[in-house]
């Protein structure tokens, strides 16, 4: 019998992500990580990374949020909420401010400790990250980054100091943030090593496939093969450390669909699904699937998978899916049509869908579309570890965020999740995406703000950083006050 409220136990929070809020990039003996080094932009001109610092130069990450200053405001905030999970993400810098370090540093592991704390004294379950985006820029000078087997060494030591350090603490564990990024622009700069050539621009107008160098489409996979092993082996530590841990792999897995029923349409819109499932075969089921093969040749890339890789593989197996859904696109190969669909490159833009101001389709259908087609494919537990929307939100003269769109987003896509739960899909929590406005990962701006919690601060990183309830607050306490339901009564 349908009914309107989600499962028993249903774990309804929020995410962050370290680089994104804590900023104190320097303080208390941290390293500095690649996303410490990235200028702010906007949707039409690209951040920057500069290996060299510019003392002239606002980076976002340098003051996030405050978020290390203010985390038990931020956290009080979420449990006024009712939030039942915190996903959050671990600076690997704060703990090994060079990435491979002999012994961890104290002060990191003890601002992570009183966090956990911090969440436990309201009920609220951490779920964290153990990387996510931002490799020591240490690691990426000395070796290359991620395309040196070294740190996968260092990454696992790093899992293990982690597990070690917060058992029974934490029980939940993501690997790896959007794995499958390492196989567009986020590669290079969040993975691939890409930066012992210095300076680098991230061009987010031009990410498609075929215009980059055989070269880069080498790296970039060689990386990601070396973040898998990594991933692999962090679970299997993880689970002999303490049978208790959950651990999952995180894909973006924004739903793709054919642009029209041609075939060659439907032959694309299938290809465009395999960046998921390329990452998620591997991870979920322990191996790469048949049309990986292809997939690679057609791109030029020659990867070296041994036999130890995929015994590491097998044994390395996540517990759960986890996923970030925002939005949709469509491909379409034969004829000309509107290619804005937002600071990602997902295609053609879809004629039936809203956007939102940065480009986003709107589309809630999709959300329980790709959840269909996940649980499907894997039959694991599904979490989605970020859903939201960035928008330009004003304060208005009676001081207030009336944020209605928002409202409507986390409405509809609640709606669409119950869809999926009633169709047979084992979901066991939700985290919105940014419930206090942070720094955007793709733009690096303050104006694209995603939060139930405003923020004082604008893209030059001014402002008094006071926090102010938005409407959605509110919406969102009732929302998990009532396990879902009272998205249904307002109809
Ligand atoms: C995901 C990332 O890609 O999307 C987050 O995991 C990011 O780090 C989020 O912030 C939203 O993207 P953006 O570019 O709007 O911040």
């Amino acid at each position: 019998m349908v009914n309107n409220k989600f499962p028993d136990n249903f774990l309804w929070g929020g995410a962050t992500a370290a680089y994104q809020c804590e900023g104190a990039w320097d303080e208390d003996g941290k390293g500095f990580a690649i996303t410490d080094l990235l200028t702010a932009g906007t949707r039409r001109n690209p951040r920057k990374l500069t290996l060299e610092v510019d003392p002239g130069v606002y980076y976002p990450a340098k003051k996030g949020i405050d978020h290390y200053h203010r985390y038990k405001e931020d956290i009080k905030l979420f449990a006024e909420m009712g939030f039942k999970v915190y996903r959050m993400s671990v600076s690997w810098a704060r703990i090994y401010p060079n990435g491979d370090d002999e012994k961890p540093n104290q002060k990191g592991l003890d601002f992570y400790r009183d966090v956990f704390k911090e969440c436990h004294k309201y009920g609220i379950e951490p779920l964290v990250s153990i990387m996510h985006h931002d490799t020591p820029v240490a690691l990426a000078i000395k070796q290359d980054g991620w395309l040196s087997k070294k740190t996968i060494d260092a990454y696992v030591k790093y899992a293990k100091t982690l597990f070690t350090e917060y058992k029974g603490l934490v029980r939940y564990w993501i690997t790896f943030n959007e794995i499958n990024m390492t196989m567009n622009y986020f590669g290079d700069v969040y993975g691939a090593g890409i930066l012992s050539n210095g300076t680098r621009i991230i061009d987010i107008n031009n990410v498609s496939d075929d215009a980059m160098s055989k070269e880069k489409q080498n790296k970039r996979f060689a990386a990601l093969h070396n973040q898998f092993l990594a991933s692999a082996l962090a679970v299997k530590a993880g689970h002999e450390i303490d049978p208790n841990n959950q651990i999952g792999c995180m894909i973006a897995s924004d739903a793709h669909y054919p642009y029209s029923c041609n075939p060659v349409n439907i032959l694309a819109a299938q290809n465009s699904m395999r960046k998921l499932w390329y990452c998620g075969d591997v991870q979920v089921r322990g191996e790469y699937s048949y049309f990986t093969k292809r997939y690679l040749e057609e791109k030029g890339v020659t990867l070296n998978v041994t036999e130890e890789d995929k015994k590491i593989l097998k044994e390395g197996k996540v517990d759960f899916y986890s996923l970030s859904y925002y939005t949709s696109g469509t491909d379409c190969l034969d004829q000309e049509v509107d290619t804005d669909s937002g600071n990602f490159n997902l295609g053609a833009a879809n004629p039936y869908l809203k956007k939102s101001d940065w480009g986003w389709a709107f589309d809630p259908d999709g959300l329980r579309w790709v959840l269909n087609e996940i649980y499907g494919r894997y039959n694991v537990p599904i979490f989605i570890a970020e859903n939201g929307l960035g928008a330009i939100d004003e304060v208005s003269d009676d001081g207030k965020i009336h944020d209605d769109y928002r409202i409507h987003y986390l409405r509809e896509h609640t709606k669409a999740m119950k869809q999926a739960i009633d169709d047979g899909v084992d979901l066991f929590g939700y985290t919105w995406w940014g419930p206090i406005d942070l720094v955007s990962a793709s733009t690096g701006e303050m104006k694209k703000r995603y939060g139930f919690i405003y923020v004082d601060l604008d893209n030059e990183g001014k402002g008094t950083l006071q926090r102010v309830r938005k409407d959605s607050f509110y919406y969102y306490k009732k929302l998990i006050e009532t396990n879902g339901s009272c998205v249904f009564e307002e109809d």
